[in-house]
C-alpha cells in the first residue's frame, strides 16, 4: 500500500519565539487565530529597518526619506500583489478593526439612511459587527443577521429573501469564521449582493493569514484584513476597496499625507491610496508585513491551506478520544480553516484552557469576540485551538493530552 504524502510543513525553525522553553518545557502555540508567531524574516526586516533606513516617507529628498519611501512602498505593492488587489486601493490602517470603521464612517455615513438594512451575519466578530452598530444608531437604519445553522453554515436562501426586500445597503461578512472555521463562499455572497444593487464588505481578518485570497476575484467592494494575524506585525492592517467607491468615498481622517492642497477654509484631497492615509503611517510596520508575505509567498499559500487542512483533519481525529468533547462547527476539516473551537463537558472553557497552560499548550477560553454567536451556540464560551504554519502533528498531540489530564483533575 502506498503512504498517504503528508502536506506538513516543517518551518517551526523559523519562528524564534517557539525556540523559547517555559519551565524547562517547550511552547505547544495553539493560538494563531489570536495572533499568530513571527518568523525571523519579520523581526530582521522590523529591525533592519530601524537601524539602516528609518525616516518619514513620501516628503524627504534625501537618501534614507527615498529609501524609506521605497521599502514602505514597496511592501505595498508587494502586499496588493499578494492578496490580488491595485498598489493604489491597497489602504494600511492599524488593523481590520480600523479598516471596517473607516468604510463605516467613510461609506456608511453618506450611503446609509433611516430604514436602510446592513446585513450581517450571526458569525461576526464585533469589529464586524460594532461599527455597523454605531452607524445604524446614528442614521436610523437596521441590522438584520442572516443566521448560522447548527452545523456552522450560512444559507445563500435566507440571503437572497433578505436581498429581495431592496433595503440592503451593504452586507457585511466574515472569510472565515474565527469561533466556527467556517469558510464562506465569499465570491458568490458578494455577487449576489452586487446583483442586489448594494455593497459588501469582507472581513479577510482569518482568510488572508489561511487561503489563498484573490480580492478581484472575489468581486466585492471592500475587503479587509489584519497583518499580525498573516506572519507580521501589530499595528499594520490593510483595506482593498472598489476604485470608483474610494474616489466617491470622502477621507475618513483628515490631516497630513491625505491632502493635496490645504486653504484655510478648505482642502483637497491627494490620490488613491494616501486618501486614506492620514497622518504618519505606520512604516516599519508595513515594511515588516512586507517581509511576512514575502515568507508566505515563498511557502506558497496553497501549501499553507494543504498544511493546516491536513492538521486539522488530524486534529479532529484525535480531539474525538476525549470523551464528553464537542467540537463546534462544521463536521470535516473541508468546510474548515485551521480553527477548532470545543467544550468539555463539565468542565469550563477558562479552566481547560488554564490546565492546558500547565502544560505550555496556549489555547484560548471565551467569546472571542463574537457574543451574539455565543448566543446562537447557546454556549457562554468556549475553548479553541488555531492553527500556524509552523504547527505540527506533536502540537495537537500535546493538547489532546492535556485535554485528558484536565478531565483527570476534575476527575470525569
Ligand atoms: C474574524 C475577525 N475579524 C476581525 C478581527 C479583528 O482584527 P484586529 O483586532 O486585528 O483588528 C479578528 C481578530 O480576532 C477576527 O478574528
Amino acid at each position: 500500500m502506498e503512504a498517504a504524502t503528508s502536506h506538513l510543513l516543517n518551518v517551526r525553525a523559523d519562528f524564534p519565539i517557539l525556540a523559547r522553553e517555559i519551565d524547562g518545557r517547550p511552547i505547544v502555540y495553539l493560538d494563531s487565530a489570536a495572533t499568530s508567531q513571527k518568523p525571523a524574516a519579520v523581526i530582521d526586516a522590523l529591525g533592519g529597518y530601524y537601524r539602516r533606513h528609518n525616516a518619514n516617507v513620501h516628503r524627504g529628498v534625501y537618501t534614507l526619506a527615498q529609501e524609506a519611501t521605497e521599502l514602505f512602498e514597496g511592501a505595498r505593492e508587494r502586499i496588493a500583489a499578494f492578496t490580488g488587489g491595485e498598489t493604489a486601493t491597497t489602504i494600511f490602517t492599524g488593523n481590520a478593526t480600523e479598516a471596517i470603521n473607516l468604510v463605516a464612517y467613510a461609506w456608511g455615513r453618506d450611503n446609509v439612511g433611516p430604514g436602510d438594512v446592513v446585513l450581517l451575519t450571526q458569525m461576526e466578530h464585533h469589529s464586524n459587527i460594532v461599527p455597523w452598530q454605531l452607524l445604524a444608531e446614528e442614521v436610523g437604519a437596521d441590522l438584520r443577521y442572516l443566521e448560522v445553522s447548527d452545523d456552522g453554515q450560512l444559507s445563500l436562501d435566507q440571503l437572497d429573501t433578505e436581498l429581495a426586500t431592496g433595503r440592503v445597503k451593504l452586507a457585511a461578512f466574515t472569510h472565515i469564521s474565527n469561533v466556527l472555521g467556517t469558510i464562506n463562499p465569499v465570491a458568490e455572497i458578494a455577487s449576489r449582493v452586487r446583483a442586489a444593487g448594494a455593497v459588501s464588505l469582507v472581513d479577510g481578518a482569518q482568510g488572508v493569514p489561511q487561503i489563498a485570497v484573490d480580492v478581484a476575484g472575489i468581486g466585492a467592494d471592500f475587503y479587509v484584513w489584519t497583518g499580525h494575524k498573516a506572519l507580521g506585525p501589530t499595528g499594520v492592517g490593510v483595506l482593498h476597496g472598489r476604485r470608483e467607491r474610494l474616489e466617491d468615498m470622502r477621507p475618513f481622517l483628515g490631516g497630513g499625507d491625505m491632502i493635496s492642497t490645504v486653504g484655510w477654509e478648505k482642502s483637497t484631497w491627494n490620490e488613491l491610496p494616501w486618501k486614506f492615509e492620514a497622518g504618519t503611517s505606520m512604516i516599519a510596520d508595513a515594511v515588516g508585513l512586507g517581509a511576512a508575505i514575502d515568507y508566505l509567498t515563498a511557502l506558497g499559500m496553497d501549501r499553507v491551506r494543504a498544511h493546516e487542512h491536513e492538521l486539522t483533519r488530524y486534529a479532529l481525529t484525535r480531539l474525538a478520544e476525549v470523551e464528553g468533547l464537542r467540537v463546534i462547527g462544521p463536521a470535516g476539516a473541508d468546510e474548515r480553516g485551521g480553527v477548532i473551537s470545543f467544550e468539555i463537558e463539565g468542565i469550563h472553557p477558562h479552566d481547560v484552557a488554564e490546565l492546558a497552560n500547565r502544560e505550555n499548550v496556549c489555547i484560548r477560553a471565551g467569546h472571542h469576540c463574537a457574543m451574539p454567536l455565543m448566543r446562537r451556540l447557546g454556549v457562554p464560551a468556549t475553548a479553541r485551538a488555531s492553527f500556524g504554519p509552523y504547527n505540527s502533528q506533536a502540537d495537537a498531540d500535546a493538547l489532546v493530552g492535556a485535554l485528558q489530564r484536565a478531565r483527570d483533575v476534575f476527575g470525569l
